[in-house]
């Protein structure tokens, strides 16, 4: 299953190399041709010469993760973030560092030795260390090296109904989504874009955005979804299971409206449920791409996700599907109709 396969990959961001394999060998025998440029990002296309309108499909490969940064002098890692991480999720979890994918336990002081003080108080990057079973530098510089990236060790697995457990939905299930879109065929120009670096600030855009012409994009995201004890439901974003989100506002993109509307119409023209994801923070893709030559009118539909950014996420598998069924029907409808305005 490709969900699973792009779950366990391991792509922090500028090592993307493992999804892209992963996608171009899926994707070669529906699309035209692929392209690799020299960030990394991938682009397939499909009809985007011949046809028009000119339809860009983006969804990033790379997750958030860690860099090692120091080697102790008794084999211990020390590590910074790379994209935004909460610390506090990363004690005792396990973690792959380098190509190589040399195992690892993220530690720290044990609780039998801490001061009273000290167990009130959250765990920060600099109380944190990694653990490879090494008990010397000589030995650890012999598996691992300074700038190695570190990513969670995560085994997909089904849990509930249709519900999936896994690492980096954010972004892994927009990749599922465009890569399912990218098998149809449509009368206009389509490319699928999967882009790098998005987690640090969507510099793979940036480069897409200067590449491509588009008439209208949409950035396919894995977002939060806080359907969970402890927040309130107006400050939940999105919930899990009620379908995709539809972006009205983030840090980096106010969508384009026409498109908007229309995502709503037909999603209830074709009995597909959809959300409005009620948070204006974080930023995606779509900030980058708007900002393409003359600018370009851009939207933003997410799956919602569970503890994104975290070592294990949760994923509603119809979710998936909808949005997938959403996207395809804006699709027909552009093909007779042409883009929103
Ligand atoms: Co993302």
């Amino acid at each position: 299953m490709l969900l699973k396969e792009l779950s366990e990959a391991v792509a922090v961001s500028s090592r993307e190399d493992e999804v892209r394999t992963l996608l171009k060998e899926h994707l070669s025998s529906s699309v035209d041709e692929v392209k690799t440029d020299r960030l990394g990002n991938l682009f397939c296309y499909k009809g985007w010469k011949e046809s028009q309108p000119k339809i860009l499909i983006a969804a990033h490969m790379d997750e958030v993760g860690l860099m090692v940064t120091k080697i102790e002098k008794d084999g211990f890692l020390r590590f910074q973030p790379v994209g935004s991480l909460d610390p506090r999720v990363l004690v005792s979890k396990p973690v792959v560092i380098g190509k190589e994918k040399v195992p690892g336990v993220i530690g720290a002081k044990p609780i039998h030795l801490q001061e009273p003080d000290e167990r009130k108080k959250a765990l920060d990057f600099k109380d944190l260390f990694i653990d490879i079973g090494v008990d010397s530098k000589a030995e650890a510089e012999g598996l691992v090296s300074l700038g190695d990236l570190v990513a969670f060790s995560t085994e997909y697995e089904e849990l509930g109904d249709g519900i999936v457990k896994g690492k980096a939905f954010d972004d892994r299930a927009g990749c599922a989504v465009l890569a399912e879109i990218l098998k149809r065929d449509y009368r206009l120009g389509l490319a699928g874009v999967f882009t790098v670096q998005e987690e640090v600030g969507a510099r793979g855009a940036e480069v897409v955005g200067k590449t491509l012409e588009p008439d209208l994009t949409i950035v396919l995201e894995g977002t939060t979804a806080a359907d969970v004890p402890e927040i309130e439901e107006h400050e939940g974003s999105t919930k899990m299971g009620y379908g995709p989100a539809l972006t009205i506002m983030d840090g980096s993109v106010l969508p384009h409206r026409p498109t908007l509307d229309k995502l709503l119409k037909i999603a209830e023209a074709n009995d597909i449920p959809i959300q409005f994801r009620r948070s204006t923070k974080g930023f995606t893709d779509a900030g980058s791409l708007q900002r393409g030559r003359g600018g370009i009118p851009t939207v933003v539909v997410s799956v919602p996700c569970r503890y994104i950014h975290s070592p294990a996420c949760l994923v509603d598998t119809k979710d998936i599907e909808n949005t997938v069924a959403l996207i395809v029907e804006f699709l027909r409808s552009v093909e007779q109709e042409g883009v929103p305005s």
